[in-house]
């Protein structure tokens, strides 16, 4: 199982949308996939529906006043499942994140799914301390959102040192890599950027890019990934078809079944 700490140091942009449209994409190639909203302000759920902003979950989990079990949402899509954060109240914040920093409560939990899902992923408050820094304790990998716009590169040194000293303390923690989002094609200085990160980073950049797309606000308005805004969702949605193609490679993600696996004949 591998265990994905979706993180960046600006708050804003775009860590959820990236967590979210990238599991469904892959759920939807087969995986299972689950989706732990670690941010106290309910980013996950909030963006879904307002049941599951109200509904327990990883904080009840965590001080054990619910099972795993009881807090694991199913969706329609059925690969798919989520863990809201649960009821945080808002003067506890801090105290959560202080509780969840070391890492091993999230660890524990993770122990407890193995083996029942292909890949979670962590979506976490911006920032690397507290709750971000436990998630990405109890991680294998860390993918991480860039904005395309010129202060992103200096926000990637905090990432680069962050899990540089995570793995100083003996955690194999990969990372998996940057995505560039909220690109504009038609503007120079967003494609300076890309361009910029691609020179001096070079393979840590992903590939494929997310483009900026009013389709993002229309789905976060919606309470859907993307790929479910429509029966023909919007263009965008199949960059994360694209994503989730190239995310699977840094994962190592390879199943048995795809050993023999090759073309398929159109007409028997
Ligand atoms: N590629 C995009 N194009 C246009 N809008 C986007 C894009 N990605 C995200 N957004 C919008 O930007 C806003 C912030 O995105 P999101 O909530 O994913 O960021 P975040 O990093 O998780 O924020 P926070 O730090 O508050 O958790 C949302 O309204 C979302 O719909
Ligand atoms: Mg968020």
């Amino acid at each position: 199982m591998r265990v994905v700490t979706v993180a960046s140091q600006k708050g804003g942009v775009g860590k959820t949308t990236l967590a979210l449209n990238l599991a469904h994409a892959m759920a939807r190639r087969g995986w299972r996939i689950l989706v732990i909203d670690t941010d106290p302000q309910g980013a996950v759920g909030l963006s879904l529906s307002s049941k599951l902003a109200a509904a327990p979950g990883l904080a009840e989990v965590v001080t054990e006043r619910r099972a795993l079990e009881e807090v694991l949402v199913t969706t329609r899509l059925p690969g798919l499942s989520l863990l809201p954060v649960g009821q945080v109240p808002p003067q506890d914040t801090h105290g959560f994140g202080s509780y969840l920093a070391d890492g091993r409560a999230l660890r524990r939990i993770v122990d407890e799914l193995a083996g029942r899902f292909d890949v979670v992923f962590f979506d976490t408050p911006s920032g690397f301390q507290g709750i971000t820094l436990g998630a990405m304790r109890a991680s294998t990998h860390v993918l991480s959102p860039v904005q395309a716009e010129p202060i992103a590169a200096r926000s990637l040194t905090q990432l680069l040192e962050v899990v540089g000293a995570l793995r100083d303390e003996g955690l194999h923690l990969e990372l998996a890599g940057l995505v560039l989002v909220m690109l504009q094609m038609r503007q120079s200085a967003s494609l300076g950027v890309a361009d910029e990160l691609w020179g001096q980073l070079g393979d840590l950049v992903l590939q494929t890019t997310i483009p900026r797309d009013v389709a993002f606000l229309d789905a976060s308005a919606a309470g859907v990934p993307v790929g479910l805004l429509g029966r023909r969702p919007p263009l965008v949605a199949s960059t994360f078809d694209q994503l989730a193609t190239e995310v699977e490679g840094r994962l190592s993600l390879n199943r048995v079944e795809d050993r023999d696996d090759g073309p398929i004949p159109l007409v028997d």
